[in-house]
């Protein structure tokens, strides 16, 4: 579905994301399969007197996501905007919070000024966050504009779009969703995507690098067979072969490594999900032990939701009323 055009006021809505497999490895161009999960972030935007963020007009400049989609989609000859902002995705935390705020501001934005494809939100989304970041991959930004479960460098699934950045292309696929309920529980460490991404480019240049990828290659492209094969055991055993590649690459952390060891006698599988060095995990219930994962991960002091797919990606709703 299109992004339709709207007046103002006008308010969208994007979900995070969680990934699967193969966080770190796209970066390099290998498979990756991620997750739009049912926590959203809501922009609205008025025309105003003044920029502003939440009432505050110095928060603009602080905001480097917002910054950026206004320099990529509002003319400044337009009135200025006051924008709200609402969300249930925890910040710094690898669960797409970035990402959900970047597509559901330019969802609003592209409304805004006489609606589009959705391709086209996608690249909006993810120039936004990658102008804000320097680096990484459209996976997060495609996640949250799709909804569901989508696909990079995989080959498998329909063509959603390809996004790209200079000479580099990225096709996004959908994937179908198992309808399964994940479990995704945040340390409380916050972790910086671009720092850990630079870092992972300088373990990869070490002479292992190439036969790690390869091995990164391997289990998300048999993760990705086994989510469509609805095999929710191997599902956890490449959960735990990825979380293994990832401590390899070095951004495992304490605080993930104990979380991991709270909830496993009630998951499939487990690892951590994202940039990593802090953050989040993800896991798969065994079935009926959903809340019992969540409990064992608030017990061991992570801030844990169940979730399932977003049944929809980034969308324009109903503007709240702004007296
Ligand atoms: C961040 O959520 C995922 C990374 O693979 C970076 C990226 O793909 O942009 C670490």
């Amino acid at each position: 579905m299109a992004i339709p055009a709207s007046e103002l006021p006008v308010a969208a809505r994007a979900p995070g994301k969680c990934i699967l497999f193969g966080e770190h490895a796209v970066v390099h161009g290998r498979p990756e399969l991620l997750l739009a999960i049912d926590l959203y972030t809501q922009v609205a935007a008025r025309a105003a007197e003044r920029l502003s963020l939440n009432g505050d007009a110095e928060e603009v400049g602080r905001h480097p996501y917002l910054t950026r989609a206004l320099a990529e989609l509002w003319d400044p000859s337009r009135p200025p905007l006051a924008f709200t902002s609402v969300s249930r995705v925890p910040p710094s935390a690898g669960l797409g919070s970035s990402a959900a705020f970047s597509s559901a501001t330019a969802a609003a934005l592209i409304a805004a000024t006489g609606g589009s494809e959705r391709s086209h939100l996608a690249q909006a989304a993810f120039d936004i966050e990658r102008g804000a970041q320097g680096v990484g991959s459209p996976g997060d930004t495609s996640a949250s504009v799709a909804g569901g479960l989508v696909a990079l460098n995989a080959g498998t699934g329909s063509l959603l779009w390809e996004v790209a950045h200079g000479d580099r292309r990225w096709q996004v696929r959908r994937v179908t969703d198992p309808g399964w309920v994940w479990l995704v529980a945040h340390t409380g460490v916050p972790r910086n995507t671009g720092e850990t991404v630079r870092a992972v480019g300088r373990r990869l240049a070490e002479p292992d690098g190439p036969a790690l990828l390869d091995r990164f290659e391997e289990v998300a492209r048999a993760g990705i067979a086994a989510v469509l094969a609805e095999d929710r055991t191997e599902v956890g055993r490449r959960f735990q072969e990825n979380q293994e590649l990832l401590r390899t690459l070095g951004v495992s952390h304490p605080k993930l490594e104990a979380l991991l060891e709270a909830v496993a006698p009630s998951v499939e599988g487990a690892k951590l999900t994202g940039a990593g060095a802090g953050g989040s995990i993800v896991a798969l219930p065994r079935p009926g032990h959903e809340v019992e994962a969540q409990r064992r991960a608030a017990r061991a002091g992570a801030l844990a939701f169940i979730v399932r797919a977003s049944p929809s990606g980034a969308r324009v709703v109903e503007a709240p009323s702004m007296a």
